[in-house]
């Protein structure tokens, strides 16, 4: 028999000594909470694949903000859906679409004091569901969609978006975006570049809310392969060599081996986005009886910060933030 002298179990003995060690804190000031908004509809409405999530009205939006603001969180990410939808998402960069009038709504609500993040991508608002231009062979053209990223950036800085965040996995987008919204007189306007972006089945629920699922193919041609780790870190330095302000890894849970490399390989923040099947598959499993839900919410967003992530993007923002207290 051996008596170590270094017993870890001495300091979990009483809560105030577990307190005490604890390395990691969650706070609401570093979540962001994801918003759906919706042209043409008369009130907001459930999203039934992601129970106590919404498509929003432009006033529904403001009330769910100031609720969400009333709770500590202090930044907001936004997703429109247009009434209508064209080859290479014309409503997109529409300088009174429905996302640049959500953000003036917001500004005008909560001035500075609300982190107003535009998604920038053309899923949402492409016929077709891809998040680019398609060439008359099927496939993306990077070029043509990069074209299309730099009006919609303009548009959304145009609008007071502090950050936009370009998600379509482009080769060039982050520097396209930066020059596009330097030479439009926006350079106070970040960026925060969907870097390691895995083309995951997690994603499926977002689809129903923001009614963007590719009507042929899928996103494998710029999405990254689940597995592909290395790549993962190539995109995410280039992103910062571009001009990226901040990195995001998505999804984030079953991914917190590439949020753990790259807050290693950058001094930038991280963020991690926990993605809608992450958000259902809680939920739902809870409903189910298999554990309790703010407890699973809590350890779940717990370990994505313990993983490196500075920022997590959550559907449990709201409830996360209540529970933190
Ligand atoms: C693309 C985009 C997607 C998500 C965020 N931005 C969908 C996709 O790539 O298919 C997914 C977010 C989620 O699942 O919660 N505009």
């Amino acid at each position: 028999m051996t008596f170590p002298s270094e017993r870890p179990r001495r300091l979990r003995r009483t809560k105030a000594l577990r307190d005490l060690v604890r390395e990691t804190d969650l706070s609401p000031r570093e979540l962001v909470v994801p918003f759906f908004v919706k042209e043409g509809i008369a009130d907001f409405e459930a999203v039934p694949t992601m129970p106590g999530v919404f498509q929003h009205t432009l006033a529904s939006l403001e009330e769910a903000a100031k609720e969400a603001f009333s709770c500590g969180i202090r930044a907001a990410i936004l997703f429109g859906i247009p009434e209508s939808k064209d080859a290479v998402g014309s409503e997109a960069s529409n300088p009174n679409g429905i996302v640049q009038r959500a953000v003036s709504r917001l500004k005008d609500a909560f001035g500075e004091e609300l982190v107003v993040i535009c998604d920038l991508c053309l899923d949402e608002y492409t016929e077709h569901g891809h998040c680019g231009v398609i060439k008359a062979d099927g496939n993306i053209d990077n070029d043509a969609t990069l074209e299309r990223y730099r009006e919609i950036a303009v548009s959304q800085a145009a609008a007071g978006a502090d950050i936009v965040a370009p998600s379509g996995m482009m080769d060039g987008q982050v520097s396209a975006v930066r020059e596009a919204l330097d030479s439009a007189g926006y350079s106070d306007v970040a960026i925060m570049a969907y870097s390691s972006k895995f083309a995951s089945t997690l994603y499926g629920p977002f689809r129903d809310a923001a009614e963007c699922a590719p009507r042929f193919g899928d996103r494998s041609s710029y999405q990254l392969d689940p597995a592909n780790a290395r790549e993962a870190m190539r995109e995410s330095l280039l992103d910062e060599e571009e001009g990226a302000d901040i990195l995001m890894v998505k999804p984030a849970s079953f991914y917190l081996d590439i949020v753990a490399s790259v807050k290693q390989a950058t001094t930038l923040p991280v963020a991690a986005y926990q993605v809608s099947g992450e958000y259902a598959s809680l939920v739902f499993a809870a409903e189910r009886g298999c554990f309790d839900l703010p407890s699973a919410m809590l350890e779940s967003l717990l370990c994505i910060k313990r993983a490196g992530a500075d920022v997590i993007l959550t559907y449990f923002a709201v409830d996360a933030a209540r529970a933190l207290g």
